[in-house]
C-alpha cells in the first residue's frame, strides 16, 4: 500500500511514522508513506497557498491551484483509489472505514488547515471526507496520522499475531473486554480465576459477556447497529 499526505506542514505530521508498529510496517515495505509539502506547489516565490475568504469572514483558505498542482502530479504518476480530505465537517471515523482504506492499493490524504480548502477541490478531486471526532482541530495533520495508525495496523504482515486486529474493540461492535497479567494477584486484586481455568471456550464466553457488559455501560449506542 502507498499512502500520499498532502500538508502544510510535513514536521507537524512525520514523528508518528517513526516509531513502533507503524515504523516496522515501513521498514518491511508492507507500506509506503509519501510527505508532500503544499508550499512546493506554491502560487509565487513567497509561498503563497492561501488567501482570504470571498464573501468576507475570518481566516485563511487554501488556495485550490497549489491542491490541483500537487494532485495532478500525483495522480499522472499513478492511480489512486481514493483522495480523502480530513476535515471536520464530515462523517466520523470508524472501524469500518478503517477496514476498507486497509485493503486500497493507492491514497493520498490532504490535510486541510486554516479555514480549510477551497469548495472546489472538494467538488473535483475529493473522493471521500473524513473527520477524526466531534471537534475542530487546529488542521487535518493529527487526524490523518490517526487514519494512517488505524489503516496501517490493519495490513496482513503489520502486527505479529495476525489475529490481534481481529480481537480489537469495534470489530465487532463490541469494546474490549479487560485484560490481565501477572502477578496473578496484586494488593489484594486478584485475576478472576476462569482466566487462570486453562479452560478456553469458557473464557471465550467470559470474554464476551464482558464486552458486552462492557460496550452496554460505556457505549450503549454501538450495540444499536
Ligand atoms: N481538521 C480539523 N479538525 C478535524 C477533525 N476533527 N477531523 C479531521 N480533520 C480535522
Amino acid at each position: 500500500m502507498r499512502i500520499d499526505i498532502i500538508t502544510v506542514s510535513p514536521e507537524l505530521i512525520k514523528s508518528p511514522f517513526e516509531f513502533s508498529i507503524i515504523k516496522r510496517a515501513i521498514d518491511k515495505n508492507l507500506v509506503e508513506v509519501h510527505f508532500h509539502d503544499l508550499r512546493t506547489y506554491a502560487l509565487n516565490e513567497y509561498g503563497k497557498i492561501d488567501d482570504y475568504q470571498f464573501g468576507g469572514g475570518a481566516g485563511m483558505v487554501l488556495m485550490i491551484e497549489p491542491i490541483d498542482k500537487c494532485i495532478s502530479k500525483l495522480t499522472s504518476e499513478r492511480t489512486y483509489d481514493e483522495i480523502i480530505y480530513m476535515t471536520p465537517d464530515a462523517p466520523t471515523l470508524n472501524q469500518q472505514t478503517a477496514n476498507t482504506l486497509s485493503l486500497q492499493e493507492n491514497i493520498i490524504i490532504l490535510c486541510g488547515h486554516y479555514k480549510g480548502v477551497d469548495q472546489r477541490v472538494r467538488d473535483l478531486f475529493i473522493t471521500k471526507e473524513i473527520s477524526i471526532g466531534d471537534y475542530v482541530l487546529s488542521g487535518g495533520e493529527l487526524g490523518a496520522a490517526v487514519l494512517c495508525d488505524t489503516i496501517i495496523r490493519l495490513i496482513p504482515g503489520v502486527l505479529g499475531d495476525e489475529t490481534s486486529a481481529l480481537t480489537d474493540s469495534f470489530q465487532d461492535n463490541l469494546l474490549s473486554p479487560p485484560v490481565y497479567t501477572r502477578p496473578s494477584e496484586y494488593k489484594g486484586l486478584k485475576v478472576p480465576d476462569i482466566l487462570l481455568s486453562g479452560n478456553f471456550p469458557k473464557i471465550e464466553e467470559w470474554r464476551n459477556e464482558k464486552a458486552f457488559e462492557h460496550t452496554k455501560k460505556i457505549r450503549p449506542d454501538l450495540l444499536e447497529d
